[in-house]
């Protein structure tokens, strides 16, 4: 009988932490406090040491995280937020909500993340923030990015929804700075399918700065202080208790399920080698410098892509696109007026990116029958 593989699974992590989980939603249905309260403060204070930040707000969503961010540094309208267009759509979302204008600059085909050399030519007088995404669990290349923001007086505002823990290190030998801890602000997304995932949706904010922390603190409770007073106009983006009654639980697993991510992306990198040395259709994840990856996504480059993923399907595999149309080329965003051909890097990664099985449950025979089915398809 063929090994089938779900693309995700995440019934299996659930029932390792079954009992935790549910005793720790016993306490909070005790308590009967379902709004932040003293689980939520806890779980700031831990995300808030793992990124190595001061503060941590926890918020309703990785897309509020950034809308608040962004609603934190005063963007509005007309004013403009450099980012890449190969992204989850609430990277721009979120500055559009606003009434700003998302600009967006090419990534490095390599990485998939912001390329920082295209981004000089693309800042104006009404620039106001960049937003580098660490996609599949990556950091963007920060260094060059932080110091065009430093020059250029700009925010940087990291969408790290898929990177918890994972770390830029640039330099062999020095430390690794983690995702979230080298912007104005940091973005985290806790939806379930992320390495840290709720049982919902829920996010964080991260900041080294005292008074972006206040702020994303009241903004998120619709900038009152004290209650029903009103010194901002916020939004309604709490984070439940249940929420991180849960994470808190996960989190105390987050560093092994990382390992296992890592060790599953190199034991595909293994069992792929056979297969490289004989079709050069197939491009495997690019680690930058010494990055830290954490493996959020485990994404290879084929052109025949879609016919593949067709093929995978119909063998029980299951694989993913993220993402086939950049951002540039949404509908909404047609009065932007970018053309097919403006950002050929991201357009061609649309084309060719396929997202196979990644997470910690995964076993040896999965990860070969993904392979082995793949082979199959070049044989064909
Ligand atoms: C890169 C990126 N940014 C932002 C988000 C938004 O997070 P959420 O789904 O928690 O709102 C996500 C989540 O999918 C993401 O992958």
């Amino acid at each position: 009988m063929k090994t089938s593989v779900p693309f995700f699974d995440l019934a299996v992590q659930f029932k390792s932490i079954e009992e935790e989980v549910k005793s720790a939603l016993d306490e909070v249905f005790g308590t009967q406090q379902f709004i932040l309260g003293p689980k939520v403060q806890a779980l700031e204070e831990t995300i808030a040491r793992y990124c190595g930040t001061r503060s941590a707000i926890g918020v309703a969503s990785g897309s509020d995280a950034l809308l608040l961010s962004l609603m934190a540094l005063g963007v509005g309208r007309d004013d403009e937020v450099v980012l890449p267009p190969f992204t989850f759509f609430a990277t721009a979302g979120s500055v559009s909500r606003l009434g700003a204008i998302p600009v967006f600059v090419d990534i490095d085909p390599e990485t998939y993340n912001i390329d920082p050399s295209r981004i000089e030519e693309r800042i104006s007088s009404k620039t106001k923030a960049i937003i580098p995404v660490h996609l599949f669990g990556q950091c963007a290349d920060m260094d060059p990015l932080l110091k065009i923001a430093k020059g250029r007086k700009l925010f940087v505002i990291e969408d790290a929804a898929q990177a918890l823990g994972a770390e830029y290190r640039p330099i062999a030998g020095e430390d690794g700075r983690r995702a979230g801890q080298m912007g104005d602000l940091g973005c985290f997304s806790f939806y379930p399918t992320k390495n840290l995932g709720a049982f919902g949706d829920a996010g964080m904010v991260v900041t080294d700065n005292p008074d972006l922390s206040e702020k994303v603190r009241l903004l998120r409770a619709h900038g009152s202080q004290p209650k029903y007073f009103h010194k901002w106009i916020g939004i309604n983006s709490r984070l439940d208790t249940v929420q991180a009654a849960i994470l808190l639980v996960k989190f105390k697993y987050l560093e092994k399920w990382t390992g296992e991510r890592q060790s599953k992306a190199e034991r595909y990198r293994l069992l792929f080698q056979e297969l490289l040395s004989s079709v050069d259709d197939i491009r495997l994840p690019t680690v930058q410098y010494q990055n830290r990856h954490i493996f959020h996504q485990y994404v290879i480059r084929v052109r025949e892509r879609d016919r593949l993923r067709k093929f995978l399907a119909a063998e029980g595999i299951g694989t993913d696109i993220y993402y086939p149309l950049p951002l540039h080329l949404q509908e909404c965003y047609a009065s932007l007026r970018y053309r097919r051909g403006d950002l050929p890097n991201s357009e061609k990664a649309s084309e060719e990116v396929l997202a196979l099985p990644i997470y910690p449950e995964l076993t040896e025979d999965q990860q070969m029958a993904v392979v082995n089915r793949i082979k199959a398809f070049y044989r064909k």
